[in-house]
């Protein structure tokens, strides 16, 4: 059967109040309740309205049609052929949190419409009201959430072009972070950086928000219009610190005048009035500082690889992937911010250095502490859960699991002969006071809901313990009864049984009929027999009814209590959290350093940056051990810049991003692929790359180069570190060389850049600046030569390269021998020729070759055809009438017709 038996759609089809003539949309006129449901739609216009009936979850006209392709669903029709046909879908209840998790991949919210009052104990109409509304921004759930990310919404003020007030809130993690982003890329750089999934914005900016978004790449996230009110700034402090129960935001190092105030103030009351609670977890505050950060605009992370790959945006072959050996969900998510945040303090990186490398020489420590991690849950979604009141037993019982691990990383980690690792061991708190509540309450293994007496420990709670027994006595004494009849009556085959609606009875088959006693009260007739109930059953039944409804009553609320239990001590387990997810990052750390043979960078005091022997930490794992070849760079005062040149595949995209990486991953705490490493800090890391590397392709890219670029130019500090990946390589060539040529000039003689540099380039002609400017270096990548043929060393080596090998990398590839032969033939043609005879030669139209645009070989001119151009080239188009023209036109075609045999 479809329906629970209390029949609710009785109510949706009594008879209209015409007092209230509301309508449907197609003009008939609605049902009590329809007008429920219609209140309900108008305070959530812009969700998918699931309205709670019986045992199902219903949804009405427009939201049915949007959902049930969605949901692959019948769409049906309620009330067919009357006024108040309405076309109708529904999902079940218990499946109810999978297709809400669809719809809001989907890119939709849905408004959860709850029955409040027990349809069997209501007459007339159930109350109803919107419990909450899901959206990608304020999932819970954790089938929903992945537990390596964060799930941040964000809510904004401010308008283009900045500055901007952004306050990102994490529901699911108890997260919350102001930033004030000065620009739209800045603005879109934050959004990206935390992931956000849903943006919240007064309505009367929507329209400007959702064109910047689209503008930044950013359009698929679901953008909210919240009521212009909530953002009322006079408010907004004062509300921030009764959600944050303090004094003033100074603890936080939030400032009165925090741009974003405003913002978080809006951001909590949309989620109160969504999720029917206050959020009372959200309790902290961060500032983002971009100042304390090692910073990476958006491209730069994509092209290095961060946290996702440029393949498909997923996470293999990524930095990230690599390094994480965490085994907590707080572990994992920690490890993500810090590789999206690694630091500029000197002494926070060391700390982090130290705990690694006290955890990578004590390995029995090592393995001690990561064992333990093992058992423990995610502490921050379980405390949010509980905030929110929406813990399960279940959710208890792995807070417990959790709790009892923490002593063993405790004192693991403070055996560790490092203060640093000693500090932070001290910051765990192994709240023992409320372990032992979990233990003393809840059962050892509770079932997955309260109230059927499986969740609380017998021997807790005296008065559930007495319901409990009562319960249980009365139905051993209905057992009883079963057997007592049996010998009674003499029917050998008498049974007692329980549905749902009967509750208790005898049942008989019609052979034992006549066998019944008189006082038995038949209750329903069935095909194989008779069902009876007696005065005693009755009596028990009666009392196990009433001693199930005081124990449901008991349990849940002794659960409830247990639960505000975890959320008293909110502010432990969230500071206990935090330490967890750093030790499980720094022995991951660890862990990896071992496997892969990492070392402990030293922080420079100076300005050099010396790597000896780096490797990629991503391409090593690609190739089979020890194939990778390993380089050095140094980089200092004298040598500010390299040019690097070397053939196409040699290795030198992958030599820039590793020494990108290697400081990346320094900065971030972490031990490098390295014989050795002397790292001089960097506040910004800059990675581009050139229109044909870049997979994005297209005729935009070379604008999209030279924007990236100009950023450079314009943040760019000494003490960045910029990387340039054969940039101008988007447009005709000699354009191209003189844009390079010209940024490499600017980086090292404005003396407010002068980063520390890499720059992979194919134009030979840049080597030539390094006896020009001072600063500049040439490397290359070496090859061997056998002949025609050649093999690749992926060595450095000091001075540029001679010559290009892609002639070798096209035979390679597999070009036809004669094109491979035509191309030599070119190659010695102008490879004599100086570079001012190329530039000629180029404004003249000749393009330089490279290995994936050369040209299909071009026959040689029969000789009609050259005298044809050669008059071609003579004439004049000023001078000749139209009449000329033509005539001209006729001799040329007629030349070559004649020529055409010679040709083919
Ligand atoms: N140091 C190295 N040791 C071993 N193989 C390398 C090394 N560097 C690069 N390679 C290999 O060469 C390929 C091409 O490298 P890449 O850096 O893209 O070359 P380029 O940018 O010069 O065209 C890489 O995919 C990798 O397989
Ligand atoms: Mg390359």
């Amino acid at each position: 059967m479809r329906r629970g038996f209390e029949q609710p759609f009785e109510e949706f089809d009594s008879v209209t109040d015409s007092s209230q003539a509301a309508t449907t949309p197609s003009g008939g006129k609605l049902t009590p309740m329809f007008r429920q449901w219609q209140q309900a739609k108008q305070q959530h216009p812009d969700a998918l309205l699931f309205f709670r009936m019986g045992d199902f979850y219903e949804l009405f006209f427009d939201d049915a049609r949007t959902a049930a392709p969605i949901l692959g669903i019948a769409l049906t029709s309620r009330g067919k052929g009357t006024a108040t046909a309405a076309p109708m879908c529904g999902v079940p209840h218990h499946a109810a949190r999978n297709y809400i998790a669809r719809l809001v991949d989907a890119g939709h919210r849905v408004a959860v419409c709850e029955q409040m009052e027990d349809p069997k104990k209501t007459k007339g109409m159930v109350r109803r009201e919107v419990v909450r509304v899901v959206s990608p921004g304020t999932i819970v759930d954790p089938d929903q959430l992945d537990p390596g990310t964060g799930n941040y919404l964000a809510c904004l003020t401010g308008a283009s072009p900045g500055p901007w007030g952004v306050c990102l809130v994490d529901l699911s993690t108890g997260g919350m972070v102001l930033a004030r982003p000065g620009s739209e890329t800045a603005l879109a750089e934050v959004l990206s950086r935390y992931g956000a999934r849903e943006v919240l914005v007064a309505s009367t900016a929507q329209a400007d928000v959702a064109t910047l978004l689209a503008r930044e790449g950013l359009g698929e996230i679901l953008l909210t219009a919240l009521d212009d009110g909530l953002f009322e700034p006079l408010l907004a402090r004062d509300r921030i610190l009764q959600q944050l129960q303090v004094a003033s935001l100074a603890g936080f190092g939030c400032p009165d005048d925090h741009p974003a105030l405003p913002a978080a103030a809006a951001a909590l009351a949309h989620l109160q009035r969504t999720q029917r609670v206050q959020p009372a977890h959200l309790d902290r505050l961060r500032v983002d500082d971009p100042r304390r950060i090692l910073r990476l605009d958006r491209s730069s992370r994509r092209n290095l690889e961060v946290v996702a790959n440029l393949r498909d945006g997923g996470r293999g072959q990524t930095l990230l992937e690599v390094l994480d050996a965490t085994h907590t969900p707080l572990g994992a998510r920690a490890l993500r911010q810090w590789l999206l945040e690694p630091l500029v303090e000197r002494d926070a990186i060391l700390a982090r250095h130290a705990v690694v490398e006290a955890l990578l020489r004590r390995s029995e420590v090592r393995d001690t502490i990561r064992r333990a991690l093992r058992e423990i849950r995610d502490l921050e979604r379980l405390l949010s859960r509980a905030a929110l009141g929406r813990s399960t037993p279940h959710d208890l019982a792995a807070l417990r699991r959790s709790l009892a691990s923490l002593p063993e990383v405790q004192d693991a980690l403070g055996e560790l002969p490092a203060p640093d690792a000693r500090a932070l061991a001290e910051r765990i708190d192994r709240l023992e006071d409320l372990l032992g509540r979990l233990d003393a309450a809840l059962a050892d293994e509770p079932a997955a809901v309260p109230g059927e007496g499986r969740v609380i420990r017998p021997g807790f709670d005296a008065p559930l313990d007495e319901v409990r027994e009562l319960a249980r006595g009365s139905r051993e004494l209905i057992a009883a009864i079963e057997t007592r009849e049996r010998e009674a009556t003499g029917i050998a085959s008498l049974k007692i049984k329980y549905n749902k609606v009967f509750g208790y009875f005898l049942e008989v088959s019609k052979a034992n009929l006549p066998r019944v006693p008189p006082e038995w009260e038949r209750r329903q007739t069935i095909a194989t027999g008779e069902r009876y109930v007696t005065a005693e059953i009755k009596d028990l039944e009666a009392r196990i009814l009433a001693a199930s409804e005081r124990l449901a009553e008991r349990e849940k609320e002794l659960f409830e209590a247990l639960v505000r239990e975890v959320v008293s001590r909110a502010g432990r387990l969230r500071e206990t959290a935090a330490a967890i997810a750093e030790v499980d990052v720094l022995a991951g750390f660890a862990e990896v350093a071992a496997r892969e043979g990492y070392v402990r960078p030293v922080l420079a005091e100076d300005d050099r940056l010396e790597i000896r022997d780096g490797r990629h930490p991503v391409v090593e794992r690609l190739l089979e051990s020890g194939r990778f070849v390993p380089n050095d760079c140094v980089l200092d005062d004298a040598r500010r810049l390299l040019i690097v040149t070397g053939p196409n595949m040699g290795g030198k995209s992958t030599y820039l991003r590793q020494t990108a990486l290697i400081v990346l991953m320094a900065q971030a705490g972490s031990f490098v692929p390295a014989r050795s490493a002397r790292i001089a800090l960097v506040d910004r890391i800059f990675c581009r790359v050139g229109a044909s590397d870049n997979l994005a392709g297209g005729e935009s890219t070379f604008m999209v180069e030279m924007t990236e670029t100009a950023n450079i130019l314009h943040n760019a500090t000494p003490r960045s570190l910029v990387i340039l990946d054969e940039i101008g390589r988007g447009t005709a060539t000699w354009d191209g060389m003189a844009i390079a040529w010209a940024v490499v000039e600017q980086l090292l003689l404005d003396p407010r850049l002068r980063p520390k540099a890499l720059f992979a380039t194919h134009y030979h002609e840049l080597t030539e600046l390094a006896a020009r400017l001072e600063g500049l270096d040439n490397v290359h990548i070496t090859v061997r030569e056998h002949g025609q043929e050649v093999v690749f060393l992926h060595r450095i080596e000091a001075g540029p390269s001679d010559r290009s090998y892609g002639i070798h990398v096209a035979r390679l590839a597999g070009l036809p021998d004669g094109v491979i032969r035509r191309a030599w033939e070119i190659l010695e043609e102008i490879s004599g020729e100086h570079l001012a005879d190329k530039l000629q030669r180029q404004a003249g139209g000749a393009r330089q070759l490279s290995l994936f645009e050369m040209p299909a070989p071009t026959p040689a001119l029969a000789a009609g055809e050259a005298d044809v151009l050669a008059e071609l080239r003579e004439c004049d188009p000023d001078e000749l009438s139209p009449r000329q023209a033509h005539a001209l036109l006729c001799r040329l075609i007629e030349a070559l017709g004649d020529q055409s045999s010679t040709i083919r």
